[in-house]
């Protein structure tokens, strides 16, 4: 017999509220476009945590594998990544999501401000909707999205050896520069909107 899924009878409800939530990012995007005579949306993804992965991450935190878990303890089931071109909009968005009645404000992470010390880079956001149904925002520029990729790639490359220090040197470098073409880029954008 199958194993029952461990999202219970509430996978349905799930894809509802991220199709709500991938609606609001793209009414939020048309009127920033407007704005700014730009999309400030890159591409955004969107996924409901695989059964696997929410199981591991419930092994992984000592949580039971069961639907309450990956409902209620676990905030990711629902995910969005909203890549955006300029750091400004990472924040414009940002401030679109909080100040709207349609969520709960869970919890906040500003990793733009405060980078992890590997050097990423991302404004995570968990929101509560419907007062019972919580998902993970992730926000970062182009820049930050490009790192992210290149970082988990090689995490699983395990065979970097005595070389490990300099490799995450070097990423951590790589970061940094990024950071500081994003905040060029950002000053660029400025002085065309303001021509
Ligand atoms: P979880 O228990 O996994 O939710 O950990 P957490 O709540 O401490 O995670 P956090 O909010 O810091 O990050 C969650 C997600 O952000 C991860 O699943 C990744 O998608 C992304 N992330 C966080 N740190 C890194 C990193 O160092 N590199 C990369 N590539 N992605 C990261
Ligand atoms: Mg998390």
């Amino acid at each position: 017999m199958e194993k029952e899924s461990i999202y219970g009878e509430h996978r349905q409800e799930l894809e509802e509220v991220m199709q709500g939530l991938l609606c609001h990012i793209q009414q939020i995007r048309a009127e920033m476009g407007e704005r700014l005579g730009m999309d400030p949306v890159e591409h955004c993804l969107s996924r409901i945590k695989s059964e696997e992965s929410m199981r591991e991450k419930c092994r992984r935190k000592g949580l039971p594998e069961t639907t309450e878990s990956a409902l209620t303890k676990i905030y990711d089931a629902i995910g969005l990544r909203i890549v955006c071109a300029f750091v400004d909009d990472v924040y414009t968005i940002r401030d679109y999501l909080c100040n709207s009645p349609l969520y709960e404000v869970i919890q906040e992470k500003d990793y733009i401000r405060h980078a992890k010390p590997n050097g990423y880079r991302s404004y995570h956001m968990i929101l509560r909707v419907h007062n019972r149904t919580y998902a993970e925002i992730q926000l970062r520029t182009i820049s930050m999205d490009t790192w992210a990729a290149l970082e988990h790639h090689l995490k699983y490359k395990k065979n970097i050896g005595s070389r490990t220090r300099l490799i995450e040197d070097e990423l951590k470098r790589c970061a940094d520069e990024l950071a500081s073409t994003d905040l060029s880029m950002q000053t660029i954008r400025d002085m065309i909107l303001d021509e």
